[in-house]
């Protein structure tokens, strides 16, 4: 019995420490993995740091990163009371907004991308997407079939904050859309805001893609054309067959550009944002507002004419999103995403009389155009001596899976 119970107690004296020794062994092994899980969060995208080459050690010195300090709710973003001071200054005569090379990109996990028609949209879309796989962030386009505004109202806008807000995963989302001031509408708790960019192109050359893309848009022009011949037979027809030079010339509705009209179409609107004198054509108001956000409020406005220097600003101005642009643009795999929706229907070029009325009718979207082709070269300037030192792009991933049904959910339900 004697002998038993030793070693009964014995035993279970090994035992418990056999248990303590598996136990420390357990809390370990948990610590061990923690830490690896950790550490495998913190070398995905979601908080990405530079890779540590030549272009992000040129990066860190020039002055523009240097200056970007977080934003939070209490310290306002830096610049900010010269920026408030100037739009307190835009309908003073005197006001002139000057281009700069400044770096307006927010420290940030978004960008929305607000898409003027028939500027290089589908190009850039096509750009994000296929990025968005190397760079680890979700591109969401918007669904163009659901018929959309691109005036918001305030309750709108906010759901579109709100949209951004819900996850903070980086991502992406194009919409066309006025510019919307995210500031004013993000969460009390939330210090970020996306960063916005856009496109433009030619005035004259936007307003005849415009035109064709009525026509040879097969639903638009089916659509055009049935409701004139409602109003009289023959119309429809005549309509279709229209050429710009006689549609410019003789004054057609479709061309006249009347002052004072308002207009969904033309870049002012899109970048002097949303307010209802925003859209009134001619007005100089809305080309001074569009100036002041171009200055300080996109990241980068890129010009379709100015393609490869486009592609080297949006490089460098919003790598997080845009890293790798350019070869990827030029790469095989991407060439046929290239062209994309380039108009098919050849067109006689306008007579030199037919692009000087334009170029009166739409004088102050020139003054815009030359403005953001003067901030786009400045911008240019400051990366060119960094461009031989960009960072190749490994070869093509799958493109990232769409957002889950229920994000989409969320933006039909809202927009
Ligand atoms: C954007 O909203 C903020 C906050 O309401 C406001 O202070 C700022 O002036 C607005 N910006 C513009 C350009 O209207
Ligand atoms: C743009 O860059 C591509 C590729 O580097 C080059 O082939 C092309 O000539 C450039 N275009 C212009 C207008 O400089």
């Amino acid at each position: 019995m004697q002998f038993i119970g030793t070693k009964y107690h014995r035993n279970l004296g090994a035992s418990s420490v056999c248990d303590l020794l598996r136990l420390l062994l357990y809390v370990l092994l948990v610590l061990v993995l923690k830490v690896f899980a950790v550490s495998l969060l913190l070398s995905s995208g979601l908080f990405r740091q530079q890779p540590a080459d030549d272009t992000s050690a040129i990066l860190e010195n020039i002055p523009w990163k240097q200056q970007q300090t977080t934003p939070s709710i209490r310290t306002p973003e830096p610049g900010w009371h010269q920026k408030q001071e100037v739009l307190s200054r835009l309908e003073e005569t005197s006001t002139s907004i000057v281009a700069t090379a400044s770096n307006r990109t927010p420290d940030t996990l978004w960008l929305f991308y607000n898409r003027i028609p028939r500027t290089g949209g589908h190009t850039l879309v096509a750009l994000l997407q296929t990025l968005g796989a190397d760079l680890d962030y979700q591109h969401q386009e918007h669904a163009y079939r659901t018929s959309w505004q691109r005036l918001l109202s305030a309750e709108e806008q906010k759901n579109l904050a709100t949209w951004f807000e819900y996850n903070l995963w980086p991502k992406t989302y194009d919409r066309l859309a006025l510019f919307v001031n995210f500031t004013a509408y993000r969460s009390s708790y939330e210090r970020q805001r996306p960063a916005t960019v856009t496109l433009l192109r030619d005035p004259i050359a936007q307003f005849s893609s415009q035109f064709h893309h009525r026509r040879t848009h097969t639903d638009t022009a089916k659509k055009n054309m049935a409701a004139r011949e409602k109003q009289s037979p023959g119309s429809g027809r005549r309509w279709y067959w229209r050429g710009l030079e006689a549609c410019v010339l003789e004054e057609d509705d479709e061309c006249l550009l009347a002052n004072g009209q308002p207009d969904f179409q033309r870049s002012i609107p899109f970048l002097c944002g949303q307010h209802q004198r925003c859209l009134l054509r001619g007005e100089r108001w809305a080309l001074q507002r569009a100036k002041f956000m171009v200055e300080y409020e996109y990241s980068v406005v890129g010009v379709l004419e100015e393609w490869n220097n486009t592609l080297a600003v949006l490089e460098h101005y919003l790598p997080a999103f845009l890293q790798g642009a350019t070869q990827r643009y030029w790469s095989i795999e991407h060439a046929e995403d290239r062209h994309k929706e380039k108009n098919p229907r050849k067109s006689k070029p306008l007579s030199s009389r037919a692009i000087r009325v334009l170029k009166s009718k739409l004088g102050l979207e020139y003054e815009l155009y030359e403005f953001c082709k003067q901030r786009l070269a400045l911008q240019y300037a400051k990366v060119a001596p960094l461009l031989q030192h960009t960072t190749p792009l490994p070869p093509l991933k799958e493109p990232k899976k769409q957002l889950s049904a229920w994000d989409r959910f969320q933006i039909e339900l809202n927009y």
